[in-house]
């Protein structure tokens, strides 16, 4: 391994002189110092940091699926950086209980400095959302600041260019789109998969129909909830179904990555089904953290500072938990568990088939 030409020195190489003369308290400035400002200071910058090492993480991810073909140990490499991206997004749940040690009257002492800067002025959380594949529409653009943010123009054009780029959302549906297991020559799967989700909604039907302990009304709200249910499975049987849920926004991904994905849940003891198993549940984990990140935040500004706006101009408390439900990303690989059957019902796969979906070495 190379060798630096000159000694390391610790706090040179960190850049700490730099790093830790970037904490300017306002109220400092306005002559009344107030506390509790290092600590937002700390722990906002803390975020930044932590920000960039999971933007770091997901390009690395999005260079490995931007080709037309994914080597099997990119997907390793994928799910391993993934998860190192849900690990860190643990630490930043924890880290609001560290501010929440901030009264919200000893908030309000330095509060008013701030305006209007906000946290919708963080160009690292947009880039993470665009990133990852929000819908453009659901994104809060920069410009929703009273002020514009002042943003580096490296950063802008990450940012115009992150709006332009395939997202890991569609590099994902592209990989799933190519995935070789769903057609299987003589095989009629679909066909089989539909056979079994019929007889499990019959079974379900009939349990509800017979038993003793509902009322009329609460039998027709489960037969009606079931009959929601035969109608997603549609969705999947069914492509010209799946485009009309498509068109009105209930399904985002195209017909054949659900298809693969359902595939890849349904058949994840298959030994070359594992990672992508794998990445699909850490995409769903990546998500669901950061929907529990809006949520947690959102309740932290509610006891911070009630039901004011916030200093960036929104409705705050109530806007920030309209996110959280709105702004997921992979929703789609959510919902598929209601399209999972027993494993007792799966279509049995013909053994060449299950050869070719197992590691398979020849004996000397
Ligand atoms: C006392 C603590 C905090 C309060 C009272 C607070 C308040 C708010 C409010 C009210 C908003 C909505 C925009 C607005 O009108 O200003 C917001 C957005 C946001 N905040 Fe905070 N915040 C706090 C701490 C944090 C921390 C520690 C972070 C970490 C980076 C953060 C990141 C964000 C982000 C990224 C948004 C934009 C969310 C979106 O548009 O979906 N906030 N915050």
């Amino acid at each position: 391994m190379a060798r630096s030409p000159e000694p390391v020195d610790y706090g040179e190489y960190l850049q700490l002189p730099k790093l830790l003369s970037s904490q300017a308290p306002k109220s400092v400035a306005a002559g009344a110092p107030a506390h509790d400002e290092m600590l937002f200071i700390v722990v906002h910058q803390t975020y930044e940091l932590w920000f960039k090492q999971v933007l770091h993480e997901l390009g690395s991810v999005m260079d490995l699926f931007r080709h037309d073909s994914v080597d099997e140990r990119s997907v390793g490499v994928a799910v391993h950086r993934l998860e190192r991206v849900a690990e860190i997004q643990k630490v930043l749940l924890d880290q609001l209980r560290v501010l929440e040690t901030m009264t919200p009257l000893d908030f309000l002492e330095f509060r008013d400095l701030l305006v209007p800067a906000s946290g919708f002025q963080s160009v690292q959380f947009r880039l993470l959302e665009n990133r990852l594949g929000l819908r453009r529409g659901l994104r809060a653009p920069l410009e929703r600041s009273p002020a514009p943010a002042k943003v580096p123009e490296a950063m802008r054009q990450d940012l115009v260019a992150s709006e332009a780029e395939p997202s890991l959302f569609d590099l994902v549906e592209r990989w799933l789109e190519r995935t070789p297991f769903l057609e299987l020559p003589g095989f009629a799967f679909w066909e089989q998969y539909a056979g079994a989700v019929k007889r499990m909604l019959d079974a379900d039907r009939a349990t509800i129909s017979s038993n003793p302990t509902l009322s009329p009304t609460d039998r027709e709200a489960q037969l009606r909830e079931l009959q929601r249910t035969a109608e997603s499975f549609a969705g999947v049987l069914d492509e010209a179904v799946h485009e009309k849920l498509r068109a009105s926004g209930e399904r985002r991904l195209s017909h054949r990555a659900t298809r693969a994905a359902l595939f890849i849940h349904l058949y994840r003891d298959q030994p070359i089904l594992h990672l992508p198993f794998r990445l699909l549940r850490t995409l769903v984990d990546v998500d669901e953290l950061l929907s529990a990140w809006r949520y947690r935040h959102a309740l932290m500004v509610h006891r911070m500072i009630g039901t004011k706006i916030g200093t960036g101009g929104s409705a705050g408390h109530n806007y920030l938990l309209a996110t959280v439900e709105r702004n997921k990303v992979f929703l789609d690989l959510f919902n598929l568990s209601t399209f999972l059957i027993s494993r007792s019902e799966l279509p049995v796969l013909p053994t060449e088939i299950e050869r070719r979906l197992g590691f398979h070495f020849p004996r000397e």
